[in-house]
């Protein structure tokens, strides 16, 4: 062969490639022009337990779909690839798995890729119109991967016994079975991802993954909603939006948790108002808030604003079982290491509950004295009013022109965590449960201005044109007299 021939050969080839390329789905996902950005975050994120909580449509059983195909084949972009993968997809039932995640795990599979299909009911000659029981796919390793379809309504004994390398949640799983799971990825150190749009309420899921009530370091989640999702079609978005009520738009847009009485603080978006931290200039510091407790905990925080007023809680003590001068003593050393401020006197200087100025009849000094001892002066003079407290926080969150002043550095873990599970109870009171890093908000808050009340520069055109109405009003009423 000529070196001409050669090249023509070579450029034949690449160009079958190329075809190949084109018709397979999977590699033209999110490789366009057009990306989901949320998507690939997803895929990006190494954690062991990912979750998308999305509205429906915003893309999630998508995303689902080829981060399996890409591990069952060994061609994830962001991972260590594996040979002989072997993976769960789980369903709410067996309909739901053939319409939703079969369906798409099919439409992203390469048919030269699939080594053999296994049925639960109907035939594998047309596999999409039956139920899947697993899939084996060759891997480029040179192995072969495998695919169950597994059912949450089988119950958590079917779930026992086998040792996977990944677990795919398409919505929302009961308890045992997430658990029964989890076990299930132990041996071959794999993970675990889910994909819906939170429509049962305040369940397992909202503590253990969206709160992360026990800190696991592995568990991560995202928010999708629909104008995430740049494929999706503008008049669909519309005729979705206008059916719903505002609570249904929570859940089916955004994907939100919602319960019927809903969330205290449901302007608290945390793609706004969590940050990372950043060098705040000193000029900004300005004070530190504390709520006392010894069986509660004692919350602190401390609190910058810059010169447009905008609020940044820059660093948190929170501790339960402690005494005063224990928490003194963090206190002071978080103040060192930031270089905060102290008084001529040298102390440094917090706001504090005003309950904290009572003396108990067992105690000898009351908790504002105890802080005096250890060089903190707290000032004890703080609006405790709950509802304007709130109202003001609320502003905070979301002015008047829409824009948070408000703004949390993502250390501050047990802050963020209050504001998210702070609902309303019965009597339009907030249900006590967590809620120290909250009031010590709340008294700070209360000792800044007002946030904004909107200056609307009208035009002389608006101008004229409320002058007219008011007239026309007047005119309308004294006619309306002399009747
Ligand atoms: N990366 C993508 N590439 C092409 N289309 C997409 C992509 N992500 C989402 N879509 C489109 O959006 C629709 C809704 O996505 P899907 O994942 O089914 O939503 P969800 O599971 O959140 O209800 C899909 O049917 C598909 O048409
Ligand atoms: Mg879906």
């Amino acid at each position: 062969m000529t070196q001409d021939e050669l090249v023509k050969k070579i450029k034949q080839v690449e160009k079958k490639i190329e075809i190949k390329r084109k018709k397979n789905v999977i590699f033209r996902y999110n490789a366009g022009d057009v990306v989901h950005q949320k998507q690939m975050e997803f895929h990006r994120c190494l954690k062991r337990n990912r979750w998308v909580f999305g509205g429906n449509r915003s893309g999630k059983t998508e995303c689902g779909a080829v981060e399996a195909v890409w591990r069952l084949r060994g061609i994830h972009p962001y991972r260590e690839n594996k040979n002989n993968v072997f993976g769960w997809v789980v369903s709410p039932s067996f309909s739901v798995s053939r319409d939703v995640a079969q369906s798409k795990i099919l439409h992203y599979l390469n048919p030269d890729w699939i080594e053999d299909v296994v049925m639960q009911q109907g035939k594998s000659s047309n596999p999409g119109g039956g139920v899947i029981d697993y899939i084996l796919v060759k891997n480029v390793f040179g192995g072969v991967s495998k695919l169950g379809f597994k059912s949450s309504d089988q119950g958590r004994i079917k779930f026992q016994g086998t040792s996977l390398d990944f677990v795919w949640f398409d919505e929302e799983p009961p308890m045992d079975i997430y658990d029964e799971c989890r076990m299930r990825v132990l041996d071959k150190k794999g993970d675990i991802f889910g994909t819906m749009t939170p429509l049962l309420g305040l369940t397992f899921v909202y503590n253990r993954i969206y709160l992360n009530d026990g800190g696991d370091n592995e568990i991560w989640h995202t928010f999708m909603e629909w104008a995430d999702n740049p494929y999706l079609d503008k008049n669909e978005i519309e005729a979705f939006s206008f059916s719903m009520s505002e609570e249904a738009l929570q859940s089916r847009r955004y994907g939100k948790f919602i319960n019927n009485k809903g969330l205290v603080y449901s302007e608290f978006d945390e793609n706004i108002h969590i940050i990372e931290p950043f060098n705040v200039p000193k000029e900004w510091y300005d004070n530190l808030s504390i709520d006392p407790g010894l069986n509660n905990p004692l919350s602190c925080h401390w609190y910058a604003v810059d010169g447009d007023g905008n609020i940044y809680v820059m660093a948190e003590h929170y501790e339960k079982g402690q005494t005063v001068d224990y928490h003194a003593g963090v206190i002071k050393s978080i103040c060192d290491n930031l270089g905060w401020h102290r008084d001529s006197f040298g102390r440094v200087v917090a706001l504090i509950d005003s309950a904290a100025s009572q003396r108990t009849l067992a105690a000898e000094k009351s908790v504002v004295e105890l802080f005096l001892d250890e060089d903190i002066q707290v000032n004890p003079k703080v609006d405790k009013n709950l509802f304007s407290g709130i109202s003001r926080v609320k502003q905070y969150l979301k002015g008047a022109n829409g824009h948070g002043k408000l703004y949390i550095f993502k250390t501050c873990i047990n802050l963020i965590r209050e504001i998210k599970s702070y609902w309303w109870g019965d009597g339009d009171i907030p249900k006590k449960k967590d809620d120290h890093a909250l009031d010590e908000l709340r008294y700070y808050i209360m000792s800044r201005p007002e946030s904004f009340k909107p200056m609307v520069k009208l035009s002389m055109i608006e101008k004229d044109k409320r002058r007219l109405s008011r007239e026309l009003i007047r005119k309308r009423r004294n006619s309306m007299n002399q009747l």
